[in-house]
């Protein structure tokens, strides 16, 4: 059989509740034109995020009842950092509430003011984080990344002679670690090669340089590695993931992507002596080491997800559906970042929408109409999100784990086609107002005329 299905069945329902046009532009104005101000009630089809927005399986469900909710010694935490452990390998597993928070504590125990902190390309979170430490977070995204058009297999990867030049300029110790980010989420969700990370951790070694991975999506990267580099064709994708782990010294992971679970994440480190640094610092804000802000219940729904999350049926499916979505907006003429990556399509919004400057936030535009069109939600990663540091404008339609079926995606399909039939009368749009970082959350916009 050709035809792909997805590999579950429905056990309960959340019901969708639709809106009509002139409740979506009541409703979009009031926000101040930020999606992220809407209530989730009034959005039909939510790809705002694949964070913590996943559907558990009856597996992680069950998991969930046994959690041991002690303070100190929870036995939930053991079963997890076995899972962990023999996934990743490292030494230390740190729990926290979610990736930002093993952020915070790795970069302010191992960055110091002035320091460089190179990446593929940071997410928002960790270039904040980064910088609230006093250091500097600079991409090194490849060149041909930059042309959203170019069909490449690998294009998340590092560009190892700029990181070699970067070293070169900075001096080695003001560079307190390397990180790469898989798959490349603000680089349009685009996988990392194994031996880009191969030729990134020689660099980083032959500094005397910690290598760490932002391993949130590190599955569907490690699916992508099967698909794309000749050398992995038909590995087991866990046996693919723990070599991409194995080249590290440690990783942040937000279990909100590829853990199925609803919050939660991870500080993982061979460093003993960094591990009781940072340790002392989960005590002060997230919690006890058996729990870092989590329940028990969390920390099993996180060991079930890390299994079923290898699953090559379920990684088939998730690839071919982002890629179903990708494909058939493209075929309609709508310029998206090619090819297709793990848990997003994200549209080329300067390019669909050539007639507003990027002063003018033509992905921001877009997410706003596709909200009053349609009533689906996204999320602009463009000059909204970076600032100066944009590279393009994106609108990302993440797609939640296992929660919405084909028919939904046809809707978004349909949406997508009649907003860039009109594309020539959607206008651009100013910040009314906007709060010192991490802009995006709480900005308000308007139209300009
Ligand atoms: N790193 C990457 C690559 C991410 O995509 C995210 C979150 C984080 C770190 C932070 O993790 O949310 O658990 O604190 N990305 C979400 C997104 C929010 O929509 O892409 P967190």
């Amino acid at each position: 059989m050709k035809t792909i299905i997805e590999p579950f069945r429905i056990k309960s329902v959340e019901p969708l509740r639709h809106t009509t046009r002139e409740q979506r532009d009541a409703l979009i104005k009031n926000a101040g034109y930020n999606l992220f101000k809407l209530q989730a009630k009034d959005v039909l089809i939510d790809l705002l995020t694949d964070s913590g927005t996943s559907a558990m399986s009856t597996g992680q469900w069950a998991a969930m009842m046994r959690g041991d909710e002690s303070y100190a010694g929870s036995a939930s935490f053991f079963r997890m950092k076995q899972v962990v452990q023999d996934l990743m390998g490292f030494r230390h597993v740190i729990p926290t509430h979610q990736g930002r928070a093993a952020e915070r504590i790795l970069f302010s125990v191992m960055c110091r003011p002035g320091q460089v902190v190179p990446n593929n390309t940071h997410f928002d979170t960790t270039r904040a984080n980064i910088e609230f430490a006093g250091a500097r977070a600079v991409d090194l995204p490849i060149p041909a990344a930059a042309d959203t058009q170019a069909q490449l297999p690998f294009k998340g990867d590092m560009d190892v002679a700029a990181l070699e030049r970067l070293i070169a300029q900075e001096g080695a110790q003001r560079i307190p670690l390397v990180m790469m980010t898989v798959t490349n989420n603000s680089g349009g969700g685009q996988p990392v090669s194994m031996r880009n990370l191969e030729a990134v951790r020689e660099v980083a070694s032959r500094h005397g340089i910690p290598f760490y991975l932002d391993a949130c999506r590190f599955a569907e990267n490690a699916w992508l590695i099967g698909e794309r580099e000749p050398e992995y064709r038909g590995w087991p994708p866990r046996e693919i993931a723990r070599k991409m782990f194995a080249l590290a010294d440690g990783c942040t992971f937000s279990a909100k992507k590829d853990a199925f679970a609803n919050i939660g994440g991870m500080l993982c480190t061979n460093d003993d002596r960094l591990a009781a640094q940072e340790t002392n610092l989960l005590i002060l804000t997230e919690g006890f080491p058996t729990y870092g802000g989590l329940a028990g219940r969390d920390l099993e729904a996180i060991a079930v997800g890390l299994e079923e999350v290898l699953d090559p049926d379920y990684l088939r499916y998730r690839i071919v559906s982002t890629a179903y979505l990708g494909r058939h907006i493209a075929q309609g003429g709508v310029p998206i970042v090619e090819p297709p990556g793990g848990h997003a399509v994200y549209i080329d919004a300067a390019r669909m929408l050539p007639h507003i400057a990027r002063s003018r936030f033509p992905g921001q535009a877009l997410a706003v109409e596709l909200y009053r069109h349609a009533g689906i939600r996204s999320v602009e990663i463009g000059s909204v999100m970076f600032g100066a540091a944009a590279r393009h404008e994106l609108l990302r339609l993440a797609i939640p784990r296992r929660v919405y079926t084909q028919s939904h995606i046809d809707y978004v399909v349909e949406a997508i086609l009649e907003v860039n039939a009109a594309r020539d009368r959607i206008r651009g749009m100013r910040i009314v107002e906007e709060p010192p970082f991490l802009r995006h959350f709480s900005a308000s916009f308007d139209w300009i005329d």
